[in-house]
């Protein structure tokens, strides 16, 4: 007897500042709003039949609340620490404290810019990172995750 495979869920937290994305230093994170940006992730999720949830706030508390939350509901989750990933000691332990996989996310490269910028606390609990692309880091590392639960 064949069982239909448990629908994925995935979670997409956005930290401090990314609210203001559209306006905030274009140069450096383009011109795509938050809300546009949530839009395409929905609409990448559909195409691969799995459930999103995104959700954005400026404290780290709330974060850790909304993983917290997440633990015995959600498949894995996609993060971008924004202000938080040097020093978001709380948002490494629980990352290491949930039992899904966490993928760290920027849209600019992290690595190229200012040095004190380089160091994330934040990807040293997570899965894997991806950077540099823009919005469409969202994209990609969503649909690298989706792919890695599928397989494993
Ligand atoms: C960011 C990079 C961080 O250094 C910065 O604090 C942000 C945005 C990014 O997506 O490129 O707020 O996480």
């Amino acid at each position: 007897m064949s069982t239909t495979p448990k629908r994925l869920k995935i979670l997409v937290l956005h930290g401090p500042n990314l609210n203001l994305l559209g306006r905030r230093e274009p140069h450096i994170y383009g011109t795509t709003t938050l809300e546009q940006i949530d839009s395409r992730i929905e609409a990448l999720a559909r195409e691969l039949d799995v459930d999103v949830e995104c959700f954005q706030s400026n404290y780290e508390g709330a974060l850790l609340d909304r993983l917290h939350a997440a633990i015995d509901e959600f498949d894995g989750c996609i993060l971008n620490p924004a202000a938080l990933t040097q020093h978001g000691v709380g948002l490494h332990d629980c990352i290491k404290a949930v039992p899904f996989p966490v993928v760290e996310v920027h849209l600019s490269n992290i690595h190229a810019r200012e040095e004190w910028r380089r160091h994330s606390i934040v990807g040293q609990a997570a899965k894997a990172s991806v950077q540099g692309f823009g919005w469409r880091s969202y994209t990609a590392a969503f649909r690298a995750l989706v792919e890695q639960l599928r397989d494993a």
